[in-house]
């Protein structure tokens, strides 16, 4: 199949809807990451996302739609907690967890009786679906196990032969997917951060928000995911990542007795010239949102450079950089190091 790349203009985001109506596939642009949509009531098109990105089949894809009046269908109700969420951070990088609805495909929800919702500020993401009048499944849109790409170049060396359409509409501003909170619980729960941070999330809702362990430890021996994505390897390049936490002179020192060749640093911004590998680095040390934006480039550098070993500075882990830190250490398979 030959993979187009077209730029935002009326024929392309035209061509996406016929495509999207017709139980194809598109790859877009939203303020996350990119995604790969297919229209999340046709589970025959919905199989062809798992397909492309070689997906296990029992991890569930999130719905994207345009407005309130979408949601009916797609989920079975709209708790309370679901409409203060949706004032206060939708349109926007928030996905929740609520009960299933008739239309939206098994094949979406792997099964499931709940369904992942979200509606994207990006602009095309809205267009698209506007014209196509499609709400759409759509995971992020790289290979399974991959770290998800964040620009147009990257969409295509993932998914090149893979699916007829990619949007190019530049990079994303947030650089990590969405933040996912379930509220099929008694107590809201996150399941994944994000940009719109556990902080946030508490204030908009005036209640405590559990946090799934699974988001900075490993899962346990034999325990079920309750967002079946965390159970995953994830965002993973080629070399070995380790995590090394302390400060930047405890950073260089190590690195001085590890120092060979193929051993790269993920470091922050102005780190790079005083250490003794080549680094990439990936923001500023205290801006979890400018380490979100570079993260996922910054693995795939990684990539591009042939680096096998990786030592990496550690962020924070509240706040947005909590979104960082989550990522991290799966791109790590959990090797963490204290200096
Ligand atoms: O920012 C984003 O959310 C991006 C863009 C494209 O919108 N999409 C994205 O999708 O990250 P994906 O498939 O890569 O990640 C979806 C995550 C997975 O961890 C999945 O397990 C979880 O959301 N999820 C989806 N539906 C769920 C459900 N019903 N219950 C629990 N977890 C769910
Ligand atoms: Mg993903």
């Amino acid at each position: 199949m030959e993979t187009k790349v077209l730029p935002i203009n009326e024929e392309s985001i035209a061509l996406a809807a016929r495509l999207l109506r017709e139980g194809e596939l598109v790859a877009l642009p939203t303020e996350t990451v990119y995604g790969i949509a297919a229209d999340a009531r046709n589970g025959e098109a919905v199989k062809k996302i798992f397909l492309a990105k070689g997906r296990p089949q029992d991890n569930p894809l999130i719905v994207h739609i345009c407005g309130m009046e979408m949601l009916h269908g797609i989920v079975a109700e709209v708790p309370e907690r679901a409409k203060k969420l949706a004032a206060a951070y939708w349109p926007g990088p928030l996905t929740m967890v609520l009960p299933k609805g008739p239309e939206v495909s098994p094949v979406t929800c792997a099964g499931l009786d709940t369904v992942g919702v979200r509606m994207p500020s990006h602009p095309v993401v809205q267009q698209v679906i506007r014209a196509s009048g499609v709400a759409f499944a759509a995971p992020s849109a790289n290979l399974s196990g991959k770290p998800s790409p964040t620009n147009a170049p990257d969409t295509l060396a993932d998914m090149d032969g893979r699916l007829p359409l990619i949007l190019d509409g530049g990079e994303c501003a947030v650089g990590v997917e969405s933040t996912v909170v379930s509220l099929v619980g008694e107590h809201p729960t996150l399941l994944r951060p994000g940009y719109i941070t556990l902080e946030q999330l508490e204030a908009a809702l005036g209640e405590p928000v559990e946090v799934s362990h699974a988001i900075l430890e490993k899962l346990r021996e034999g325990e079920v995911a309750r967002s079946p994505g965390m159970k995953y390897k994830h965002y993973a390049p080629k070399a070995a990542v380790t995590i090394l936490k302390g400060d930047f002179a405890a950073y260089r020192a190590f690195l001085q007795d590890h120092a060979q060749p193929g051993t790269w640093a993920l470091c922050f911004d102005g780190e790079g010239a005083q250490l003794p590998v080549p680094a990439i680095e990936y923001g500023a040390e205290n801006d979890g949102a400018s380490q979100a934006h570079r993260l996922f480039t910054a693995l795939r550098e990684l990539d591009k450079h042939g680096a096998q070993v990786v030592y990496a500075r550690c962020p924070r882990s509240d706040g947005v950089s909590m979104a960082v830190y989550n990522r991290l250490i799966r791109a790590a398979a959990f090797r963490v190091v204290t200096l």
